[in-house]
């Protein structure tokens, strides 16, 4: 099994480039940050304070929650429910790193990432996939830009995103938090497209030995 494994700050450009990367490798791209968000938004449905997090623990650990590999993409259901329209609201957006600080819903959401590998090979995003999900892969990528340039991204896709707030949460939490993996090699694409930004990426993959580039 082969992981490629995509970490870095909110609108970074990894979404962008694990797509690619996937389509092009034909193996299955994996979005950890959605589940994390499904899970949030379960969290605000069934009215738990997102704050609360013996809560929060007790309810995930009861929450039917799957992901299935199809059609090359990973598709998330909660309690029978597609969550996929609700991932990007504002409440997720505001709530779903509190969540994810929360290491009884690591554990759990951990063990479904890693069992996506059980499939074949991956393409996965997110923020602890080269230093907790699958650390012994060689193939570790963390995509970094500039604040202000995160930002005018974000707001540019129309979103309310506070992402400073949710990169200094996700930064300084205990459990897994976004750092670079050991092994990963940086690319910093603050003045980069993401087409120069995908090419520095295969430069990068192809230069450890990865085949299919
Ligand atoms: O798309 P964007 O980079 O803004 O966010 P995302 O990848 O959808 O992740 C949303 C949130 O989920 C992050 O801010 C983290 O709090 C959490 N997350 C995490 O804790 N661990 C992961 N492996 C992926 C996401
Ligand atoms: O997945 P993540 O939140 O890290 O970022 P993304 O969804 O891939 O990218 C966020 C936005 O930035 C998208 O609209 C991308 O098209 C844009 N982007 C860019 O303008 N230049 C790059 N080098 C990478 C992404």
């Amino acid at each position: 099994m082969t992981v490629i494994a995509i970490d870095g700050p909110a609108a970074s450009g990894k979404s962008s480039v694990a797509r690619q990367l996937a389509e092009r490798l034909g193996c299955v791209h994996v979005n950890s940050g959605a589940l994390y968000r499904a899970v949030t938004w379960a969290v605000l449905n069934a009215g738990i304070n997102p704050g609360d997090e013996t809560a929060v623990a007790g309810f995930v650990h009861r929450l039917p929650v799957t992901m299935t590999a199809s059609g090359g993409g990973a598709w998330i259901r909660v309690d029978g429910h597609d969550p996929e329209p609700y991932l990007r609201d504002q409440q997720v957006n505001a709530h779903v790193s509190t969540v994810s600080s929360y290491p009884e819903v690591r554990v759990l959401l951990t063990a479904i990432l890693r069992g996506m590998g059980e499939g074949g090979d991956l393409v996965m995003e997110g923020r602890d996939i080269g230093s907790v999900v699958f650390p012994e892969t060689p193939y570790k990528l963390y995509i970094d830009a500039q604040e202000e340039v995160r930002m005018a991204r974000r707001a540019a896709q129309g979103e309310a995103d506070s992402v400073r707030q949710r990169d200094k949460a996700d930064s300084s939490r205990g459990s897994a938090p976004l750092q670079v993996p050991e092994g990963a090699v940086v690319i910093d694409n603050s003045e980069l497209s993401a087409e120069e930004t995908y090419a520095a990426v295969c430069a990068a993959l192809a230069a450890r030995g990865l085949a299919g580039l």
